[in-house]
């Protein structure tokens, strides 16, 4: 089954052909980066109106790529939600619109489902299996117990882990998006500022705003006394608190559930070598397999969408045009 998949949720803009959930056959991802990097976060106007300048040319590109036409798609998936209404809607209607001139069958995908199912473009999910979903916008544990079954046992109760990166990197004057460049700068630290763990009685839950708000006042009191900061030893100590809140959490999920057989790492956030490290510590510990999908596929593409879009199809079948887009998880 030949699936063109759409995303278009936040800053990307994504076309993509994926052969049984697995197979990518051409994944096409044209970054609004460069644009937003000026105004030091996304602008969700401006992103839409680039994505209806940029959607053509991917789903021209992703149909010559995979060296098909679209009378050769089985299927055409789109992300519905969550993410940016404008952005979405984009990708939503060129989804639509294709599926109604070309009479294809329709799917819409939930954007947090398709970065799960980024591991399974080069792994295998095994069940249960615990997804441990770090992004820009979205910091959360979901069970899974076969495919395209999803429980959501822990979310943030307030940042995402990925806007906390983005934040205190900006206020290390690092361009956005300051995640990559603060895990690079972190490199060079080590953990000195002893930050706080947060949301140690929470259950499975996270909170990354006590973490960033910690990193700022710090900076504006150093300020304020004429202080020189390391600058590489706080990212260092960011990083540390933010991620040992995670691997606290992913232990506790482990203990109260011994039958689980593989940890996932998905989202934007995935593409962190020292959260990868710091996983695989717990991983090794527990004895259980670790798996997270490569870099490209860690961040916003359409590929993830196709791949998640098979086992929902192979599930329950297509939607139909009634599908609308949803800021809403
Ligand atoms: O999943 P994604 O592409 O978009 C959302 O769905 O939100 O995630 C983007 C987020 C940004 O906040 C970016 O700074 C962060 O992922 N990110 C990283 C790294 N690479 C991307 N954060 C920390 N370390 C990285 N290496
Ligand atoms: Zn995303």
């Amino acid at each position: 089954m030949k699936i063109l998949a759409f995303e278009t949720s936040c800053d990307e803009t994504s076309c993509a052909v994926v052969e049984d959930g697995k197979k990518v056959l051409s994944c096409i991802i044209a970054s609004q980066i460069d644009i937003f990097k000026n105004y030091g976060g996304v602008i969700p106007e401006i992103a839409s109106r680039e994505h209806i300048k940029q959607i053509t040319q991917c789903y021209e590109k992703a149909l010559e790529e995979a060296n098909i036409t679209i009378n050769n798609i089985d299927l055409i998936a789109t992300t519905t939600n969550p993410g940016l209404i404008g952005s979405l809607l984009v990708g939503v209607e060129c989804a639509k619109t294709l599926s109604y001139i070309y009479n294809k069958p329709i799917i819409g995908v939930n954007h947090i489902y398709g970065h799960i199912y980024a591991n399974n473009i080069e792994h295998d999910i095994k069940f249960p299996s615990l997804a441990v979903v770090l992004s820009g916008g979205h910091s959360e544990f979901t069970l899974m117990d076969k495919h395209n079954s999803y429980k959501k046992i822990g979310h943030t109760k307030d940042d995402a882990i990925g806007e906390t990166f983005d934040k205190v990197a900006r206020i290390l004057d690092l361009e956005y998006p300051g995640g990559p460049k603060l895990e690079k700068l972190a490199r060079k630290g080590k953990n000195t500022y002893n930050l706080p763990i947060a949301m140690h009685n929470e259950k499975y839950n996270l909170s990354f705003s006590g973490l960033k708000s910690a990193c700022i006042n710090l900076v504006h009191n150093s300020k304020q006394r004429n202080e020189e900061i390391n600058k590489a030893d706080l990212a260092a100590s960011f990083q540390y608190s933010a991620v040992k809140q995670i691997t606290d959490k992913i232990e506790m999920i482990l203990n109260d559930n011994k039958d689980i057989k593989q940890i996932m790492l998905a989202g934007g956030v995935a593409a962190n070598t020292y959260i990868r490290e710091q996983i695989q510590e717990v991983a090794n510990k527990y004895n259980i397999e670790f798996i997270y999908p490569k870099i490209l596929y860690c961040t916003d593409n359409a590929a993830m969408i196709g791949a998640a879009a098979y086992y929902k199809y192979q599930n329950q079948g297509p939607d139909n045009l009634n599908i609308v887009a949803s800021p809403n998880d």
